[in-house]
């Protein structure tokens, strides 16, 4: 039989069979399909392989060897190689692709026919031809065909390609040949490659990684570490783990673009003019804000326009301000023994908050320019500069004497300001207080609660009445307090008196020259509660006020309870018919009301029998391990599949305990399967069981597809929907409930904690911590796996370790930041100190972009510095489960109650009020209650719906306080309108 029976057959298959199918992580060593000259391979003896060369159609060679001796007895047919060097090579592989004639389709062969042939190398550090030596050569293995010949639609025989792979290795020197033998076989080898796998030069997380070649052990990875781009730097050192087949895996740590630079597909792009970047990070740039500049690239910081300024303690990203206006309005009131000047705040703060007053008095003479200080004898009450207040007491004076005071407005910037810095002057004389413009105070009626006076309006007086303020005081306690309310008109309702009780009134006027002297104390009793006073005005005012906005008030208070979950009695009442609601909006299951409660291991003597209580034990022939996918604490983490008999396989991870460990991080190991086993929630991580009878000690629990919570919302910035981060959000706030009604704290509550699985249910893992921070005194500041939580640790735990589920709630509004942020950093890159002290002074994570204003307000309700004023888990679910039952509730953004005019400087100050007092003392405009009272308005819901001209009409004259509490109006109205979409209705 000719070797060259094959020849044009394997053409016309090497033609279609030959695509290129070199991958990205292999290294080609050799490919005999892609030489062009002459191969130059030996065979012993010369007649036993033949050489064959033909051309392809664009007349490259293609090299097949051939040998089919097999109706002779006894061949040893070698075809040797080149010398082959292994480059970076430990291991490598051999594709040979041939086709074997089967002996049966062969007539008249002997029993000399053979089906195998075998593949030989050997190591050599030479390159330079050696003499052939079949003994200096190891075995590999012995190929055989798959398959030889196919049988076609038409009953022909075509012979088949095969394909065969073999590993060679470990090899150390510097280069090797092949071999194959032919020992009656008929064969022809139609091509050779030789390479070895290398994980190629990669880029993941601004990091770029290496080639690098695996380990020998297919079973261990290589640790390298990246290095980031440029104008990146570390966030957690990057780390890959090179995988046995070139695969990269486990990708660790992360880079973040530089200041004044932003990511742009695996890339840090410099800020452009305009635009500026002040913190290291994953955010993009944000154009500079108001007041301020960059004509620069790259820029870190926005440079504030002329007459702006930054004051030291300002973020960067915070708009640039001025000095305020001159105070404005400034009246004085004086009696025989104290001087009272009010005024009312600039018109322009400079667009900041931190507003304050200086008091300066000068005693003149007739010249204006011949002013000196007023000197130590006057006293100031509070005091005479940084006033919060825009009014102050002057105590001390001398009578018969002019003193002028200056005010002047001073914010955080002031000082970086021009000077002399404008002031409003009012020149006081001690000589008598105004004359009284008010006459006789009359009673028009009275009911138990309520007096309407009534007095006459001065006659032809020059200057005009602004507004009267009427002072008054139970007539007992004189000495201990006294209420004032104002009106425009000569007469008022005084509301909220006790019944049968004498009081004492007397008004006195304001005009633009100050406040008149007081007039004649007049003394009137209020009704009795017997006295059948139906006709009295003021009450059926009042009575038929507070039942139209009765309604509302309960509104607010339901949402109002359950949010800060202070009045549990009533949550309980609402129970049932808002457990309905939820189950027919979610479609939910409502959890039962039997509760267990978590148990202690380390109440166990014997830390094994809690584990043998609380966790399975599976037999490790049940488990299949897949992929390293992490390093835990302990060991490795695995992929893997579980299949105990009987049941249908499912998928896992696995938690190895390293070899070598000590009894005491078995324990710590197990630790977590025992506290884990006690839990059966959807919303944590369910534990499948422990292999604790052999070696490796595992953990086995549930798979969760999409990793930790954190790496996931980085990978899908600005990818997901509302209510899918609001689903994510009240899954955690689930699993937490449950958690606390067990009596379990968690202690270490963070995205990084928390897994995902393919439907985003997000579940809550990591039960190892609680025990080390309990025991290590140490602990609040090191663990053995780093540092305490610091910035998602609530005060108290930071300060005393005071661990509870209420500090739970703080570090589960920091997971709400984390998850509306999509993995940002808790507050940036400051550090834990600054963390701390933030903190302390009040500060709170402002609302990521793009966050809707109930979130936030759930996020700042986590933050309260009281531990009891926090919500409960249980409050956090009903509240989630609201948003997502109205998801137009979720509509208001914190940027665009950013853009309303006039709202608050602070936006993260939304909080819910419950009483007007409430209200007012909030805003610090408490001295009105009664006016708003006198007025009829008993309700939030009548205060939302006032105008400027109503707050006027109450009584509330100066135009600094008719601002503020028109927008704080504003600011009301929304917090109705969102309360009414989100479904809180009785
Ligand atoms: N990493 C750690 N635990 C895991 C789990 N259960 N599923 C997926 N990745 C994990």
């Amino acid at each position: 039989m000719s070797s060259g029976v094959n020849a044009c057959l394997i053409i016309v298959l090497l033609r279609v069979l030959f695509t290129d199918s070199t991958h990205s992580n292999q290294v080609m060593l050799l490919d005999t399909t892609t030489v062009l000259g002459e191969l130059g391979w030996k065979t012993y003896p010369v007649n036993g392989w033949d050489t064959i060369t033909e051309m392809d159609e664009q007349n490259r060679p293609i090299h097949t060897f051939q040998v089919c001796h097999v109706m002779e007895p006894n061949q040893n047919n070698w075809l040797r190689s080149n010398w082959i060097s292994r480059q970076a090579a430990q291991k490598v592989f051999v594709e040979l692709r041939f086709t074997l004639r089967d002996c049966n389709s062969i007539p008249w062969v002997s029993g000399t026919c053979k089906e195998t042939f075998n593949l030989y190398y050997m190591e050599t550090d030479e390159s330079h031809s050696v003499k052939f030596k079949p003994g200096h050569y190891t075995k590999i293995d012995t190929i055989a065909a798959d398959e030889s010949f196919t049988q076609t639609d038409l009953g022909d025989r075509i012979l088949k390609l095969n394909t065969e792979v073999r590993e060679v290795g470990p090899i150390t020197q510097k280069g090797f040949y092949l071999a194959f033998q032919d020992i009656g076989a008929c064969i022809a080898l139609v091509s050779v490659r030789v390479y070895y796998k290398k994980c190629p030069f990669t880029l993941r997380n601004l990091a770029t990684f290496p080639d690098t070649i695996p380990r020998m052990d297919s079973s261990s990875l290589v640790e390298v570490r990246g290095t980031c781009v440029n104008n990146a730097e570390e966030r957690d050192t990057p780390k890959l783990y090179c995988g046995a087949d070139g695969d990269w895996l486990v990708p660790l740590g992360r880079c973040v673009c530089s200041r004044g630079y932003e990511e742009l597909d695996g890339t840090c792009f410099a800020c452009r003019p305009g635009f500026y970047k002040a913190f290291t990070g994953n955010t993009k740039c944000s154009k500079c804000p108001l007041h301020s500049f960059t004509y620069d690239e790259g820029s870190s910081l926005c440079q504030c326009e002329a007459g702006f300024f930054r004051a030291g303690k300002d973020p960067p990203t915070m708009a640039c301000t001025r000095p305020p206006s001159p105070p404005r309005n400034v009246v004085f009131n004086i009696n025989e023994t104290s001087l009272f000047l009010e005024w009312s705040p600039p018109s322009d703060t400079g667009g900041r908050s931190d507003l304050t007053y200086n008091v300066l008095c000068k005693k003149c003479g007739s010249d204006p320019e011949q002013c000196e200080l007023c000197g130590g004898g006057l006293r100031f009450f509070p005091r005479p500069q940084g006033l919060t207040n825009a009014s102050v007491t002057v105590l001390d004076f001398a009578a018969h004497a002019n003193y002028t005071f200056e005010i002047e407005s001073l914010n955080g910037v002031s000082e970086l300001g021009s000077f002399p810095r404008p002031v409003a002057a009012i020149t006081v004389s001690t000589e008598q207080g105004g004359p009284s413009l008010v006459g006789m105070v009359k009673k028009d009626w009275a009911s138990p609660s309520s007096i309407a006076l009534s007095w006459q309006e001065p006659e032809q007086h020059d200057t005009a009445v602004l507004d009267y303020e009427i002072k008054y005081y139970e007539k007992e306690h004189e000495q201990l307090s006294y209420s004032s309310t104002r009106t425009k008109t000569p007469s008022a309702i005084i509301a909220g008196l006790k019944p049968s009780t004498h009081y004492v009134f007397h008004v006195r006027a304001r005009t633009s020259a100050g406040y008149s002297s007081y007039g004649p104390k007049v003394e009137y009793e209020t009704g009795d509660d017997a006295s059948n006073m139906a006709a009295d005005q003021g009450q059926v005012l009042v009575i038929v006020t507070a039942a139209v906005g009765g309604f509302a008030l309960l509104v607010i208070l339901t949402l109002f309870f359950l949010i800060t979950g202070r009045c549990q009695w009533y949550i309980k009442a609402k129970m049932k018919s808002v457990e309905k609601r939820r189950a027919n909006c979610l479609n939910g299951h409502i959890p039962s009301p039997e509760v267990k409660t978590y148990i202690d291991p380390d109440a166990y003597e014997d830390p094994t029998q809690a584990v043998q209580e609380f966790a399975k034990e599976i037999n490790p022939t049940w488990i299949h391990i897949e992929r390293v996918i992490g390093a835990g604490e302990f060991g490795e983490v695995c992929s893997g599949r579980l299949r105990p008999p009987g049941m249908r396989e499912i998928p896992v991870a696995i938690k190895t305990l390293k070899g070598g460990s000590v009894e005491c991080q078995r324990r710590d190991f197990l630790r977590e399967a025992s506290i884990m086993g006690q839990f059966d929630h959807p919303n944590i991580i369910r534990l499948e069981g422990v292999v604790t009878k052999s070696q490796p000690v595992m953990i086995v629990v549930e798979y969760m597809e999409k990793g930790s919570l954190d790496s996931f919302l980085r990978k899908h910035d600005a990818q997901l929907t509302m209510i899918q981060l609001v689903g994510m959000l009240r899954g955690i706030a689930a699993g937490m409930k449950y958690l606390s009604d067990m009596g379990y704290v968690h202690r270490d509550l963070a995205a990084r904690n928390i897994l995902v699985n393919s439907n985003l249910v997000c579940k809550v893992s990591d039960f190892g911590l609680s025990r080390v921070l309990e025991d290590d005194p140490e602990a609040a500041y090191t663990t053995t796996g780093g540092k305490i939580p610091i910035r998602w640790t609530s005060p108290e735990a930071i300060a005393y370790r005071k661990f509870s589920s209420a500090s739970d709630v703080w570090s589960y509004g920091i997971v709400m930041w984390e998850v509306m942020s999509y993995g940002e950093r808790p507050y940036w890159e400051m550090s834990n100190q600054d963390v701390i002290l933030s903190i302390e002074e009040g500060y709170r994570l402002p609302a990521p972009m793009g966050c809707p204003v109930a979130l936030h307000q759930l996020m700042l309700h986590c933050w309260q510095e009281e531990r009891s004023h926090r919500p409960r888990f249980t409050d956090i679910v009903s509240f989630l489960e609201k948003l997502i039952c109205n998801p137009s509730s979720l509509l208001p953004l914190v940027e665009d109650m950013e853009s309303l005019p006039e709202s608050p400087g602070d936006v993260s100050d939304y909080p819910l009020f419950i009483s007007i007092g409430d209200w007012l003392d909030s805003i610090k405009m408490s001295q009105y209650k009664n006016n708003f009272l006198a007025a009829g308005y008993t309700t939030l819901d009548s205060v939302s719906r006032m105008s400027i001209e109503d707050v006027r009409r109450t009584g509330v004259t100066l135009i600094g306080h008719q601002r503020r509490i028109v927008s704080s109006i504003q600011m009301l109205r929304l917090q109705l309108l969102h309360i009414q979409e989100t479904g809180f209705h009785v």
